[in-house]
C-alpha cells in the first residue's frame, strides 16, 4: 500500500463500517511496526479493497479487511486474505482474526481459507454491541493438523472430569496411548438414582490426583517428561469441569508447560481415531451417551459439523430411565441391554420417535413415556415373566431410530465411515445392527473399544492433538464452560485483545 492510496483507502473503510477507522488511523497503521497493509487494484488500476495486518514475532493478525461497494463479490476479499496467508505460510506463522459473528459470509470465507473459530469475545463491536468470533489458522493452512509433528517433545497428560468419570491418560506425541485411567463414579451416585453435582465435583477432588499418579506410573512417565497437559474445558457440569481444569493448569504451570484445552464432544469423536485408526473421510459419528445424542458429520479432526440432536432426552438418558422403571441396577443401560439379550423384541411394539422424520434427530421421550403406561397395567407378576421382553422391545425402538437416523445421515452426505462413539456405543444390539447395515451400505464402521466409548481421559489426548494449544502463560485464566458447544474450543473471554 502507498500513500497515494489512502484516499481511496478511507473510502472504503467508510463505506463498509459504522464506525469506520480515522484517516488518522489508518495512516498511522501503514507504518505501524510489524504493519503490513497491501490494497487490491481493478482492471483500471483503482482501489477495490485493502488488507490491514500486523506481522507479530509469534502470531500475524488481520485488523482490518475492506472491498468497496462497486467491487463486492468478485472474490476481492479472499484475494486479499490468501496473499496475507500465503506471506504468514512463508514465515511459518499462525493467522488471527476476528470477524463479527453474524457476519455469515466472513465467517464462511474464513473458514474455507482453512480458519477455525477460537472463542468468541463478548460484546467486542462496540457500534452494535456485537460479538466477535476469534478464528485462527494455523501455519501452512493446516488447521491444527498434525500438532503432534509440531514440535511435541515429550507425551501429553489428559485429564477428563466433566461428569461421573475421574479419568486421566498419558498420550505418546504420535498418538499412542500410553495408559488410561478412569474411576467411575457410579457406585457413589448410585443411591441418589442420578449425578448429584456437587457430590461429583468432590469425588473428583478426592480422587484426580491418584488417578492422574496412576496414569503416569502406568505410562512410566514423570511429570519432567511431559510436553504439555490436556484438559476437557466443557461442555459438562461446571464444578466437576473446574476441578480437571485447575489440576490441568497448576500441573502445566508447575513446568510452565503447554496447555491444551478440550472441548468433551471433540473427544467423543476423537475416539474414532484414537490409537492410530485410519479410515475414510468424510465420516458421520453418532455421539450418544447419557447427556448427548447427535450426528456429526467429520470431515477430518478438526472439521466437522453437527448435523442434528436429540430434542428431548439423550439415547443413554432413555435406556437409564427405562432400566430404572423395570427395576434394574444403576445407571442401567448395561443392565437392561443384558437383559434384552435373552428377550424376544417382537412382543411389545413401543414408538420410534421421529421415524417419519428426515430430519437428523432424535426423540427419546414418547418411548420412556409407552414403557411407564406399559409397566403401570401390568400385575407384579406379568412384569416378572415379561422383563426380558419388554427390555428387547424397548430397546429396540432407540437403537432402531439410532441405526435409521444415521444411515440415512451417511446417505445424505456421502459418507465412506460411520463411526460410533458415547457410552451407549456399548450396546450390544446398536454394534449389531450398526455393524450389519454399514456392510449393506458399503461404508466403513468403527465401533471403537468399548473403554474410549464411555467418558475417558485416552480420547481428551487424541482430540487435543488435532486441537489449538495455549502456551504458558496464556492460559493462566482459562476456564471451564458447562455449555461449550460443538466446534468451539475455548471458553468466552479466554483469550483477550
Ligand atoms: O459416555 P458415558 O460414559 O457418559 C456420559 O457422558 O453420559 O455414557 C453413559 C451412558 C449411560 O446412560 C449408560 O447407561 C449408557 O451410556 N450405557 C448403555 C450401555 N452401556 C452404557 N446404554 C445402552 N446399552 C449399554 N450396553
Ligand atoms: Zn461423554
Amino acid at each position: 500500500m502507498r500513500a497515494g492510496d489512502l484516499p481511496a483507502v478511507v473510502m472504503i473503510e467508510r463505506t463498509s463500517f459504522t464506525s469506520p477507522w480515522t484517516s488518522e488511523m489508518l495512516a498511522a497503521e501503514m507504518d505501524a511496526e510489524f504493519g503490513w497493509s497491501t490494497v487490491a487494484t481493478d482492471a483500471r488500476g483503482d482501489v477495490a479493497g485493502f488488507l490491514m495486518g500486523r506481522r507479530y514475532p509469534d502470531m500475524w493478525h488481520v485488523l482490518d479487511l475492506a472491498v468497496s461497494v462497486a467491487h463486492r463479490r468478485q472474490g476481492v476479499a479472499r484475494g486479499l486474505v490468501r496473499e496475507f496467508l500465503q506471506a504468514a505460510d512463508g514465515a511459518g506463522r499462525p493467522v488471527l482474526l476476528e470477524a463479527r459473528e453474524n457476519n455469515a459470509g466472513a465467517v464462511a470465507l474464513y473458514e474455507s481459507e482453512g480458519f477455525v473459530a477460537l472463542s468468541v469475545r463478548k460484546g467486542y463491536y462496540g457500534d452494535t454491541g456485537e460479538n466477535a468470533l476469534v478464528m485462527v489458522r494455523e501455519a501452512g493452512g493446516g488447521v491444527h493438523r498434525g500438532r503432534s509433528d509440531r514440535g511435541l517433545g515429550g507425551p501429553v497428560l489428559a485429564i477428563e472430569s466433566s461428569c461421573d468419570d475421574t479419568a486421566a491418560a498419558v498420550i505418546a506425541p504420535g498418538g499412542q496411548i500410553l495408559s488410561s485411567v478412569s474411576h467411575s463414579q457410579d457406585a457413589i451416585h448410585e443411591r441418589y438414582g442420578g449425578v448429584v453435582p456437587e457430590v461429583a465435583s468432590r469425588a473428583h477432588v478426592e480422587r484426580l490426583s491418584a488417578v492422574v499418579s496412576e496414569a503416569l506410573r502406568e505410562a512410566d512417565c514423570r511429570v519432567d517428561d511431559l510436553s504439555g497437559v490436556a484438559v476437557t474445558v466443557g461442555p459438562g457440569l461446571i464444578g466437576a469441569l473446574l476441578v480437571g481444569v485447575q489440576t490441568a493448569k497448576a500441573i502445566a504451570w508447575s513446568k510452565r508447560l503447554p496447555l491444551f484445552p478440550v472441548n468433551h464432544l471433540h473427544g467423543h469423536l476423537a475416539a474414532a481415531w484414537l490409537g492410530g485408526l485410519q479410515t475414510p473421510y468424510p465420516m458421520i459419528t453418532l455421539v450418544a451417551s447419557g447427556g448427548h445424542t447427535m450426528l456429526v458429520r467429520v470431515d477430518d479432526r478438526v472439521t466437522f459439523k453437527l448435523l442434528g440432536q436429540t430434542l428431548d432426552d439423550a439415547a443413554g438418558e432413555a435406556f437409564d430411565k427405562g432400566a430404572r422403571l423395570l427395576g434394574l441396577g444403576y445407571p442401567g443401560g448395561r443392565e437392561l441391554d443384558e437383559l434384552a439379550e435373552r428377550g424376544d423384541a417382537s412382543r411389545y411394539s413401543f414408538p420410534v420417535g421421529l421415524k417419519r422424520s428426515t430430519l437428523p434427530n432424535f426423540s427419546f421421550s414418547g418411548v420412556k413415556t409407552a414403557l411407564y403406561y406399559l409397566l403401570r397395567g401390568m400385575s407384579t407378576e406379568e412384569r416378572a415373566a415379561n422383563a426380558p421382553h419388554i427390555a428387547a422391545s424397548y430397546r429396540e425402538a432407540i437403537v432402531s431410530a439410532l441405526v435409521t437416523k444415521t444411515l440415512r445421515a451417511a446417505r445424505q452426505e456421502g459418507a465412506a465411515t460411520i463411526a460410533i462413539t458415547g457410552g451407549v456405543a456399548a450396546n450390544s444390539l446398536l454394534r449389531r445392527r450398526l455393524a450389519e447395515e454399514g456392510k449393506k451400505a458399503r461404508v466403513h464402521v468403527v465401533l471403537p473399544r468399548l473403554s474410549y466409548c464411555t467418558d475417558n481421559a485416552a480420547m481428551i489426548g487424541a482430540a487435543a492433538l488435532a486441537g489449538p494449544r495455549l502456551d504458558y502463560p496464556e492460559y493462566m485464566d482459562l476456564d471451564a464452560s458447562a455449555s461449550l458447544p460443538l466446534g468451539r474450543w475455548l471458553p468466552e473471554a479466554t483469550i483477550r485483545p
